[in-house]
């Protein structure tokens, strides 16, 4: 632990619980990295509580905290300013606070994006059609991410089709749902749900129809190798875990509270997942 000077740089992570959160192992390698005069803490706080405590943490000079389950939607009402990203996710991740206003983004889009172009170099987001299982806040974040960015077409399957259909229509434009995932022709498969994670059935899907270019990802990262994801290399797909997303969503929040733009990398990555 590093020592902190009188004037330390806070931040932290607002959640409930929050004991399960690899945030502060995430952040902490960055400010031991960077020599960071600075300090990124789990703060618990219970949802009743939850605007509150946010209010507290600016009064109390913090320059910003990350916001995880179950605050993503109060964290999007609290704020005074939300950017883009918060607003097409309809829930923020990162909060900044700067000139006496709580500023709020969502860079789960982001750190999706930029996990497949390091794990899946030269995928495009033009290259065809995406299909997300799943319709959730986090399918909600990467299917807004996917448009944003040229992809063609997004196809939401889930178990309940009505949650699938509220989202298309939030949505817009060229989201569809089907009961079973269009798998010829697809670009790009986003596992969305909890299954695969630890404890959880394995989400079962024949890949045989992807196209040999399509690139398979999940955003569950307990275990690292889903079942999914082990199907898809066994096919010789591209995989990408979700471990990357993590990473990366992580890095807009340490820039702007810290001031260094953050890197990563095989160390970062082999550090946060020590014991998955
Ligand atoms: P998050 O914000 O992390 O995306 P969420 O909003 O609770 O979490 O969404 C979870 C998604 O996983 C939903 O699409 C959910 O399906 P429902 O809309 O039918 O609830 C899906 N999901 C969770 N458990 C599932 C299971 N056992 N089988 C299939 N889908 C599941």
């Amino acid at each position: 632990m590093t020592t902190l000077s009188g004037s330390a740089r806070l931040a932290g992570v607002l959640g409930f619980p929050v004991a399960h959160s690899r945030s502060p192992r995430l952040h902490g390698f960055w400010l031991r990295r960077h020599g960071i005069d600075g300090a990124y803490l789990p703060l618990p706080v219970a949802p009743d509580r939850f605007a509150a405590g946010v209010r507290a943490l600016a009064d109390l000079g913090f320059r910003g905290a990350n916001v995880t389950i179950p605050h993503k939607l109060a964290g999007f009402e609290v704020c005074d300013v939300v950017d883009a990203s918060a607003r097409r996710a309809g829930a923020v991740n990162t909060l900044v606070f700067r000139d006496g206003a709580i500023h709020g983004a969502n860079t789960d889009g982001f750190g999706f994006l930029e996990s497949i172009r390091e794990q899946a170099p030269g995928w495009r987001p033009e290259a065809g059609p995406a299909v997300l299982m799943g319709a959730g806040g986090a399918a909600r974040a990467i299917a807004a991410v996917l448009l944003d960015a040229g992809c063609p077409r997004v196809t939401l399957v889930n178990r309940t089709p009505a949650h699938a259909e509220a989202l298309a229509r939030t949505l817009g434009g060229a989201v569809d749902v089907a009961a079973a995932p269009p798998l010829e022709g697809a670009a790009l498969l986003v596992n969305t749900t909890s299954l695969g994670m630890a404890g959880h059935a394995a989400l079962a899907i024949d890949l045989a129809p992807l196209p040999a270019a399509a690139v398979v990802a999940d955003i569950v990262y307990v275990p690292l190798e889903t079942p999914l994801l082990a199907a898809a290399r066994a096919r010789g797909l591209r995989a990408v875990d979700g471990l990357g997303m993590l990473l990366h969503q992580a890095r807009p929040g340490f820039e702007a509270w810290f001031g260094v733009a953050p890197q990563v990398d095989a160390e970062l990555r082999a550090f946060v997942a020590h014991d998955i």
